[in-house]
Formats: C-alpha cells, sequence, structure tokens
C-alpha cells in the first residue's frame, strides 16, 4: 500500500491522539500517506479535544471493518469481547490488517487471534497494546531475536508506579492519586483494572508470549496489585531504602514459562528502583546481550497513539525503505552549526593562584558576559599554590559562555586550562 485508509474504531484518549496525529502527519516520517475513511464510537456527539465532522460516521465498529474503502482496521475500543472482538475478527476475516491498543484482547484472545490473522495471511499489531509509547513488542519480537531471552521484568502499569510513587513523594492519599491518574488519562476506563494488576498481567502475558514463544495462556498468570498497599508501606519501606512497585516478571522454569505481577519492594541499586510516576520500563535480559532496558511513558494519549502510528507505519509497501527512513516526500533537512544563541547553564572549573583579587578577576570575567553565578566552591590550595574553583552557572548563552570561559583561561590568575562542560536540564 502506497497509500493507508484507516478506519478507526474507538474515539477515547487514544483515538483522539491518533486523529490528531494523522491530521499533523506532514511533521511525520511516515513511508507514505495515511488518510482517515471512517470513524466508530460509542457516541457521536460526546465532546472530543478533536472534530470527526469530515469522517464517514460508523454505528457499528464492524461495519466499518469490513468497508471495502478501508486498508487497515484501528482497534481503540478496549475491552477483551463483545464489540472489539467481533469487529477485529469481522477485520481479520474480511483480509484486512489490524492495529490494535487492546491488551485484553490480546492478552485473552491472542492465540485464536493469531490462528485467524495467519490463516488470512494478514497483520494483527498491537505494539500500543504494552508499555504505551515504549516500543517494546517490535524489540523483542524482531530485533532481539539473537538473544536467548532468560528474563523478562517491567514496570508495566502507568497508573499504579503513578500511585505508589506520588503517595511517597506527596504523602498523598491512595484516593486522590487515583483521581489525578484518571484525569491524566493514565488510568483505565475501569480503575480496577490498573490496581488489581490486571492490566500489567494482560502486558506481561503478552510479552511473555514473545519473549518466550510460548502459547498465550492467560489463565496461568498470577496476579496481585496496589490495592492493599498504604502509604505507611510505603513509608517504611522507604526508611529502609527500599521502593515498593509493582512489578510485572516472566522467567524460563524447567517446567516452562512462569509469569507474574505483584508489589515488590526493590532496594535503590535495583535498575527499577528508580523508573518513577506513569513512566514504564522493560528489562530483557539473556545472553550473549547481557540486558537491556526500554523506558518512557507507559500511558496517555499521545505515546500510545504514537505506538499505534508506528505500527501503521509498518502496513506501507514496499516495506524495503531508506536505510534512514527516507521519502521523498519528506521535509529534506540539512546539518548545521548550533546557533551561539543556543542557552545553557555550565560547570566551569579553574584552578586560581592563590592571590588576592584571583577571585574577583573571575567573576568580572564572567560579569562582563552576562554570565551568573549560580554556586561555587573554593578549596585550598594544593601544593602547586593553586585554588580549585568550580562554578555552576545560571542558564545563559552559550556564546557569552565560550568568550567568558576564553576570558578566564586568559588572567594572569588563572592556572592551566579550565575545564567548561555545559549541563543539561532534561534529567
Ligand atoms: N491504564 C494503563 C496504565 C494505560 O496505567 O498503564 C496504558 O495501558
Amino acid at each position: 500500500m502506497k497509500k493507508v485508509r484507516l478506519g478507526i474504531a474507538g474515539l477515547g484518549h487514544v483515538g483522539c491522539g491518533l486523529i490528531e496525529l494523522v491530521e499533523q502527519q506532514a511533521g511525520l516520517r511516515l513511508p507514505g500517506e495515511v488518510e482517515i475513511v471512517g470513524v466508530s464510537a460509542r457516541s457521536r456527539s460526546r465532546n472530543r479535544p478533536v472534530s470527526i465532522g469530515a469522517y464517514r460516521w460508523f454505528d457499528d465498529a464492524a461495519t466499518l471493518a469490513e468497508d471495502p474503502d478501508v486498508d487497515v482496521f484501528v482497534e481503540l475500543m478496549g475491552g477483551s469481547d463483545g464489540p472489539a472482538k467481533f469487529a477485529v475478527e469481522t477485520a481479520l476475516n474480511a483480509g484486512k490488517p489490524v492495529v490494535t491498543a487492546n491488551k485484553a484482547l490480546i492478552a485473552m484472545h491472542g492465540q485464536a487471534l493469531e490462528d485467524l490473522a495467519q490463516s488470512r495471511d494478514v497483520d494483527l499489531m498491537f505494539e500500543a497494546a504494552v508499555a504505551g509509547g515504549v516500543p517494546v513488542v517490535r524489540v523483542l519480537r524482531d530485533s532481539l531475536t539473537g538473544v536467548t531471552i532468560q528474563r523478562v521484568t517491567g514496570i508495566l502499569n502507568g497508573t499504579c508506579n503513578f500511585l505508589t510513587t506520588e503517595m511517597l513523594r506527596a504523602a498523598r492519599s491512595y484516593d486522590d492519586v487515583l483521581d489525578e491518574a484518571q484525569r491524566l488519562g493514565y488510568a483505565e476506563a475501569d480503575p480496577t483494572l490498573d490496581v488489581s494488576g490486571m492490566d500489567a498481567a494482560h502486558k506481561a502475558a503478552i510479552l511473555a508470549s514473545i519473549a518466550f514463544t510460548a502459547d498465550l495462556d492467560f489463565n496461568r498468570v498470577s496476579v496481585s496489585g496496589v490495592d492493599t498497599i498504604e502509604l505507611l508501606d510505603l513509608v517504611l519501606a522507604d526508611r529502609l531504602g527500599l521502593r515498593i512497585k509493582l512489578i510485572a516478571e516472566a522467567l524460563l522454569s524447567d517446567q516452562g514459562v512462569v509469569c507474574r505481577v505483584a508489589p515488590m519492594a526493590l532496594p535503590m541499586h535495583h535498575p527499577l528502583a528508580r523508573i518513577d510516576g506513569s513512566l514504564n520500563t522493560v528489562r530483557v535480559e539473556g545472553p550473549p546481550l547481557g540486558a537491556v532496558t526500554l523506558t518512557g511513558p507507559g500511558a496517555g494519549a499521545g505515546p500510545t497513539a504514537s505506538a499505534v502510528m508506528g505500527d501503521i507505519s509498518k502496513l506501507f509497501s514496499p516495506t524495503a525503505r531508506s536505510p534512514f527512513g527516507r521519502a521523498n516526500h519528506h521535509v529534506r533537512r540539512t546539518f548545521v552549526d548550533a546557533a551561539p544563541t543556543e542557552r545553557s547553564a555550565f560547570f566551569l572549573r579553574v584552578k586560581l593562584s592563590d592571590k588576592p583579587g584571583a577571585l574577583a578577576s573571575l567573576s568580572e570575567a564572567l560579569a562582563a558576559q552576562n554570565v551568573s553565578v549560580d554556586k561555587l566552591l573554593q578549596d585550598s590550595a594544593d601544593e602547586t599554590g593553586a585554588s580549585p574553583v568550580a562554578i555552576m552557572t545560571h542558564v545563559c548563552s552559550r556564546g557569552d559562555m565560550r568568550v567568558a570561559a576564553a576570558h578566564v583561561a586568559g588572567l594572569s590568575c588563572t592556572v592551566g586550562s579550565p575545564q567548561l562542560i555545559p549541563i543539561d536540564s532534561m534529567a
């Protein structure tokens, strides 16, 4: 397909996020054009952040799924059974590829849907079903095929991780933080799916099936959630240097694949201990790789819609793309030098001869270029008579800082070469 025509069923947070992305596709890197042919949802008139007036409306998702104008059916309705399952089966039966974010559907019926998709020789894609915007399904399925996976661990529910992080950080109650997670669009329509551990278990089962080429059997997944965790547990664990988090785990035992979701207490040096807020993370371990960890936004409209779009881009043909992912219709940009007006804070280390006025000359050289000092440390002179000085500046223009640093290097009281390192404020 050179152009992909979508039928989108489900216009909640993610569905609306996807419509926004399609409308802004000029700024994306899709291999070809995406067009929305029709949409379907429970209510046509509900207030939404996007307008759907330009698209054909379908009361019934399955009718949309088999409409002859639809090339790819996108299922964002949710629910493991009922209309979502029927519409996905209808699309596959009609020979149309399906892209879904529906973890419950895939966890409960993935095996049968895989058989159906393969019998019709069409793709069934669900990157967005696991860990929202973190591209873990395709990495596990396609990129790590040379790894003998031994264990997959992860934080797979943004709502639960937001709950345990935020309750401890701000001493807030469970209900208060859960309300906020719902407002922010992290939580499921029914948040008991989140806090019971069920949502994370759906995702863990999907990852376990891919990692260990196992027939997906959700009934064997053991599940407990954060609904019994109190602030007191989090506070006392913190005093012991432990973070309580909802952890998903899949591993290979002699008998087969063990998959479970439960709260675990992690020592602070544990690789998952500092993954906070609504972030999700997946850590894959196995030889000869060692371990790889992917972390990012696991919930919310934009991140999840971006994963749906990633799947849609795989459905264009021909599949062989430019190695750098460029196509003729993309905006072509050029490499340039960074502008001297770009701004940053800096770490500046200087050694000054231990004489009156040395520090004043240093601060004058900085002030002359409008560089302002945020923090300053000075140590006693070493055996050569030079005093190390470390400065953290406020944010300033990189060009001004470079000029100031050159002046500092040329001061008669400066010993050796100063060290200038920009501070990355993104952390
Ligand atoms: N409710 C889910 C979460 C959204 O909180 O992670 C993404 O599946």
